[in-house]
């Protein structure tokens, strides 16, 4: 299969919709990541996302709808609170939790009676969605276990001879996937995923946020967890990542101690005036951070970096989501530095 690159206009728009309603799936542009589209309710387009991506049958896909309207196509049940959370987030990365309705088969929701639900901020991703006339299933546009995509390119790079089209939809604005969120009994919001909507921009809105500790944690395969998600490998770039907590002083050190071929480190801006040693850096913000971890990543593996030392980002606001994905890159291998008095 040759993989089409095509551009936002309307005839690679309407021939990616003809895609998807043939059962087909379509790389998509979103402001988080880039997805990897097909018709929610088709089990067997479904069932070609799963195969392209290489994705665990247990691992649900988010379905996007391109209107708030078309939430109760795709869920059962939606509490009250949560038309408060669309019209404060949507469009936008964050994704709710709900019951299922019938019309989403079990195989998109990797066997769960609930479904994840995004309304997308980006032009391309919701006319694609309201061309195709169907709720859109699609999980980041990586082969499992990578970094996910921020640019066609990255999307060309995994996917290549394995889908039949991407949509050019330039650079994601956020460059992390969406915040994801289920809501327990009481009506507490439970953040399953960080992400550019923080904990804090919850709470302005919702009674009662928390952050749940699988976020944290290194779930082993058989643990039972709140989303699948939590159980598998990550982000990770085939070199080795390391999270390094501790001053900018000793993380110099600790780099200037290494022996090994192909060590990078990857820095804040601010601490690459006169760093001596082979790194890239990913920002000052944890903003920026947000939108440069993937592509970063991806690039140091396209540059030879076989080990690579990451400076520990914030962990509030969009910095928890930066961490989290970190974490999980380096497999929670976590060195703290002591710092010297
Ligand atoms: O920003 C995003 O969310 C991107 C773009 C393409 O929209 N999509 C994305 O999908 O990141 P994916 O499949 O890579 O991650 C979806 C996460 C997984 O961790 C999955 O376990 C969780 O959401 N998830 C989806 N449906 C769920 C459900 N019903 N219950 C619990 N977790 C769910
Ligand atoms: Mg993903």
């Amino acid at each position: 299969m040759e993989t089409q690159l095509l551009s936002a206009n309307a005839a690679d728009l309407s021939l990616a919709a003809q895609l998807i309603q043939s059962g087909q799936v379509v790389g998509m542009p979103t402001e988080t990541v880039y997805g990897l589209a097909a018709d929610a309710t088709n089990p067997d387009a479904v069932a070609r996302i799963f195969e392209a991506k290489g994705r665990p049958s247990d691992n649900p896909l988010i379905v996007h709808i391109a209107d708030v309207s078309d939430l109760d196509a795709v869920a059962a049940e939606v509490p009250p609170l949560a038309m408060t959370l669309a019209d404060a987030f949507w469009p936008g990365p964050l994704t709710m939790i709900f019951k299922k309705r019938d019309e989403i088969p079990l195989i998109t929701t990797g066997g769960l009676d609930t479904v994840g639900v995004r309304m997308p901020n980006h032009d391309t991703a919701r006319a694609l969605i309201r061309a195709s006339l169907k709720p859109l299933a699609a999980p980041s546009a990586n082969r499992s276990g990578y970094p996910s995509p921020t640019t066609a390119q990255h999307v060309l790079h995994d996917m290549q001879g394995r889908i039949p089209a991407i949509l050019d939809g330039g650079e994601c604005a956020c460059g992390l996937e969406s915040t994801v969120i289920c809501f327990d009994e009481d009506e507490t919001v439970r953040i399953l995923r960080p992400g550019f909507v923080t904990a804090e921009m919850l709470r302005a809105v919702a009674p009662s946020v928390v952050i749940d500790s699988g976020i944290f944690r290194d779930a082993a395969s058989n643990e039972a967890v709140r989303s699948p998600g939590m159980k598998y490998r990550h982000y990770a770039p085939n070199a080795r990542v390391t999270l390094v907590e501790g001053s900018a002083e000793r993380f110099r050190q600790l780099i200037a101690l290494q022996q090994n071929e192909g060590v990078y480190a990857l820095i804040f801006d601010s601490d690459a005036a006169d760093f001596p040693y082979p790194h890239r850096t990913f920002g000052s913000t944890s903003e920026e951070q947000g939108n440069l971890l993937f592509a970063k990543l991806r690039e140091l593996d396209e540059i030879g970096a076989k080990e690579v030392f990451v400076r520990m980002p914030e962990k509030e606001g969009v910095g928890l989501a930066v961490y989290n994905r970190l974490l999980r890159a380096a497999g929670f291998d976590v060195i703290h530095l002591a710092e010297l008095k």
